[in-house]
């Protein structure tokens, strides 16, 4: 908007005579200007124009000037309004101030005045569209930061579960195999990108809460006490209060429900079937898989074709039989693939 001739004023007004003269007024200031003599062809001027600015007479055959500076306010917020109004509907004019009119005008009014009146709206709407467009700038600053530190406490707790893992080599890798095998199976679902990236999340962070497990509980060979598996499963609860502060609810809850079984079977789970995260269910899978391939201390590595047939044994009971269907669609090298590097 430019306040120094440049802008284009609209003048909305039934009497011929007055936007005439208006008009020559205003161009000799070196405005461009539009005419309307009622409602409707003033927003077809707005539609059609970027007008800077609208005088706009109160009283019109039709559509009030009140009614249409409710419209011209919420469609065009950028665009100054100056009420137009004979001086007995003074209150009137006020009234429209009052719902974002920048300034009345009396009939009949002086010519210098209505330049002084435009020229002052049209530096004050300038103003305010600085402010707005700073604003704006600020929030887009903030929302920046915001994600920048947020990637990086994702980092630092993604770096935390590999340097936890890497203690013990036959769970290093873990968390990134799996994350691989779920992104894969979430693919060949047909995810939406940000289905995706919970899924991204919530696989890599799923066994935070690992870290209060007790490690020779979690390495024991054999079989665990009732006791001990209730001690290992806490890790499902604390993991999703360690990123509660910084991810969104979808992967907080991924992560609660990764040892869901489909069949609402599993530990001192609340929900079952579709009822459990579409992410979770996923996990499940690939998080079983991964773990049924590794090296243990008392047990080596099933092969992958076992443990495809391992899984698939269990579609309907402990998995989503759809995600089982999406999991077999991936071969066994690239399965063996991921587990890989
Ligand atoms: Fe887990």
């Amino acid at each position: 908007m430019d306040t120094g001739g440049k802008a284009t004023v609209l003048i909305v007004d039934d009497e011929e005579a007055l936007r005439k003269v208006l008009r020559k007024k205003l161009l000799a200031e070196g405005y461009r200007c539009l005419e309307a003599g009622n409602a409707e062809q003033a927003l077809e001027q707005l539609r059609n124009n970027k007008i800077d600015l609208v005088t706009l007479d109160v009283k019109m055959p039709g559509k009030s000037g009140h009614e249409l500076l409710s419209e011209i306010r919420a469609a065009y917020p950028d665009t100054a309004v100056i009420m137009v109004t004979a001086v007995i509907e003074t209150s009137t004019a006020i009234e429209c101030m009052k719902n974002g009119a920048q300034d009345y005008l009396c009939k009949p009014f002086n010519l210098d005045e209505v330049i002084l009146s435009v020229n002052r709206a049209l530096e004050i709407k300038r103003l305010e569209l600085e402010v707005k467009k700073y604003q704006q700038q600020l929030e887009q600053r903030v929302k920046e930061q915001t994600e920048e530190i947020r990637k990086i406490f994702l980092g630092a707790i993604e770096a935390l579960i590999f340097a936890l893992e890497a203690k013990d080599k036959y769970t290093a890798g873990h968390s990134r195999a799996v994350n691989k095998i779920a992104m894969d199976i979430g693919s060949q679902l047909g995810l939406s990108g940000d289905e995706l990236e919970d899924l991204h999340w919530g696989s890599l962070l799923h066994d935070v809460g690992k870290i209060a497990v007790d490690p020779a509980i979690q390495n024991k060979p054999g079989k665990l006490t009732p006791e001990e598996y209730r001690h290992v499963m806490v890790h499902a609860q604390i993991g999703p209060r360690i990123v509660s502060p910084v991810v969104n609810d979808k992967i907080v809850e991924i992560i609660s429900h990764h040892h869901d079984h489909y069949d609402g079977n599993g530990h001192e789970q609340t929900v079952s079937g579709e009822e459990i995260p579409l992410g979770a269910r996923i996990l499940a899978v690939a998080d079983a898989f991964d773990a049924m391939t590794s090296n243990r201390p008392y047990r080596s590595g099933m092969p992958v074709s076992e443990a495809k047939e391992e899984i698939k044994r269990y579609s309907g009971s402990q998995f989503d039989p759809v995600v089982v269907s999406a999991f077999l669609e991936i071969s066994d090298t690239a399965l063996a693939e991921k587990k890989r590097d």
